[in-house]
């Protein structure tokens, strides 16, 4: 007798979703699972909306962006709120109703593939006895317990792309261009990105920025002719003393972002007809298109292990990456914690290395 999976991706999309869809596809028909995805995550489990998925659904799409599954990033099963990203509880009679649904579609266990908001929906069903194998998602990377989430690379390569158009176009106009990147509270898309795209400063969430110091630096660059400067701030940053840039759109969820407007507007303020700025928001450009090769191979890593998993009933796992090997860990260790980037990370040392502007003076070696 065949068992039945269900599949659910939540939260904001990312390239290699459908990647991760058709390898659990393809790997668990062979071994005799049938499959079905829900359609927008949680809800679509919520609404009984929801698509069968057998080999010949799944062909063709690992190199597809986005998720054939849809996705949303809230609903009634948000996991996590607020700026802080603090974790809300599922109201009793939304897991109920899960739980039913369930029972009545005779799905026996789900793959649930999420970033920490839907990660913490999926613990507090699998504390009601779901059996839940879990795999990471998201362009931030910023889950503690992973090495790296598919996604990512792509979303750094886009940036990366992004920044090496900015260059021609900065030094032209001898201007300071202001390039803000996603990531939420984590800078990891920002330091990479940097780094690889040339960036003269990076502004990291982790790192708070001082606005007279950075006014000194580019002053400073001027004064030996480098009539241009390129500024990597991911969304999340923030200048000492300052809140979060971000938006309210409505309900319980904040979307950070405006900083490089905000950046803009202040050295416009600070130092009047010094600087010609221009400030891009990258958005969600960073999460479209088809995922680089790096995250097909991951993400179809991912997908694969996620059905072992499931064959050895090892049950409220994730799957994390750890020295380039796919592990098992309970769920809570994946979202526990932030993965923030610290002075130790290699990308970090490396740009103070160069000179590149980090925040502070301290930060940065003159050259
Ligand atoms: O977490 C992924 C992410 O792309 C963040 O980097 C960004 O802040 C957020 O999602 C944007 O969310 P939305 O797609 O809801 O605008």
């Amino acid at each position: 007798m065949y068992k039945k999976i269900g599949i659910i991706n939540s939260g904001g999309d990312v390239q290699g979703l459908n990647a991760v869809i058709a390898s659990a596809v393809i790997y668990g028909s062979k071994l005799d699972y049938k499959f079905i995805g829900f359609i927008k995550g949680w809800e679509g489990l919520l609404d009984m909306e929801y698509i069968e998925l057998d080999s010949a659904a799944v062909r063709g799409i690992s190199h597809v962006g986005g998720t054939i599954l849809h996705s949303v990033n809230k609903g009634r099963f948000a996991g996590k709120a607020g700026v802080d990203g603090s974790m809300n509880k599922i109201p009793e009679e939304i897991l109920e109703l899960t739980i039913a649904n369930l029972k009545k579609l005779e799905i026996e266990a789900l793959i649930v593939i999420g970033g920490d908001g839907t990660l913490s929906a999926a613990i507090q069903l699998a504390e009601r006895g779901i059996k839940i194998v879990a795999v990471p998602k998201t362009i931030d990377n910023d889950l503690s317990s992973t090495d790296r989430t598919f996604g990512f690379s792509t979303a750094v390569d886009i940036a990366v792309e992004a920044l090496d158009r900015i260059h021609t176009t900065a030094v032209s106009h001898d201007r300071v261009m202001i390039v803000e990147t996603m990531g939420r509270h984590v800078g990891w898309i920002a330091l990479h990105a940097g780094l690889a795209g040339g960036a003269d400063a990076i502004l990291l969430p982790e790192f708070d920025f001082d606005y007279n110091e950075l006014i000194n630096f580019l002053k400073w660059r001027k004064n030996i002719g480098r009539n241009y400067s390129i500024i990597v701030v991911s969304e999340g940053a923030k200048a000492i003393g300052e809140a979060i840039s971000s938006k309210d759109i409505g309900g319980p969820e904040v979307k950070l972002g405006g900083i490089s407007e905000q950046i803009m507007n202040r050295l416009n303020m600070l130092a009047p007809g010094e600087f010609e700025i221009r400030n891009v928001v990258l958005g969600h450009i960073q999460r479209g298109g088809t995922p680089n090769a790096e995250d097909r191979i991951l993400a179809k890593s991912y997908g694969a292990a996620a059905i072992d998993a499931l064959h050895n009933e090892h049950y409220g796992n994730i799957i994390v990456l750890r020295d380039n090997k796919l592990i098992e860990v309970p769920i809570h260790e994946a979202i526990d914690k932030l993965k923030e980037v610290t002075q130790e990370a290699l990308a970090f040392k490396t740009a103070k290395r160069l000179g590149i502007f980090l925040g502070t003076k301290i930060d940065s070696v003159s050259n």
